[in-house]
């Protein structure tokens, strides 16, 4: 619908009243996102992954991946921030995941509304939604998952 090369300057005329009202949140929003430097948000380590790094630099995160495919993004993360415990939810586990992944990873094959009742509220430092991407399927994981 939109082209990939216009995302940066329709992220930020979203952004701008949160850039004036909230100035601070907008400089980690920024971060998060790479909305500055010209990574594609298919790349990995992800943005958001090195903005959690160097924010909270621990080694005791506890978290989860919805929506793992092939296992990339859940190898970056395990690589970069070396979590206690990581879990890898997806409605369909693929062998290369399984294959990829350290034998420490809980792999969870339900869908993430589902996978979200295993969990109690508070318990997970991070969850990086990344299942289905169209607008109702993000709004019922962000519920299922927000605690
Ligand atoms: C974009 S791929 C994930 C890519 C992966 N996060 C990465 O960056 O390497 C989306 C994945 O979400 C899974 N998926 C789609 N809808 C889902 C749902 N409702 N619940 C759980 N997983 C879902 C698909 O099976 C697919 O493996």
């Amino acid at each position: 619908m939109f082209k990939q090369s216009t995302r940066n300057l329709r992220v930020k005329l979203a952004c701008l009243p949160m850039q004036i009202l909230a100035p601070k949140l907008y400089l980690d929003v920024q971060y998060m996102i790479g909305l500055d430097n010209d990574e594609s948000v298919t790349d990995v380590p992800r943005p958001s992954i090195k903005w959690i790094k160097q924010k909270y630099n621990t080694a005791d995160f506890v978290g989860v991946e919805v929506g793992v495919h092939m296992g990339l993004n859940a190898e970056s993360i395990i690589q970069m921030l070396n979590p206690k415990m990581f879990c890898a939810v997806d409605i369909k586990v693929f062998d290369e995941a399984r294959k990829r992944l350290p034998k420490t990873v809980k792999f969870i094959e339900k869908s993430s509304v589902e996978a979200a009742k295993s969990f109690a509220d508070k318990s997970l430092d991070f969850v990086y939604i990344d299942a289905a991407h169209d607008y109702l399927h993000v709004k019922e994981d962000l519920a299922a998952w927000y605690p």
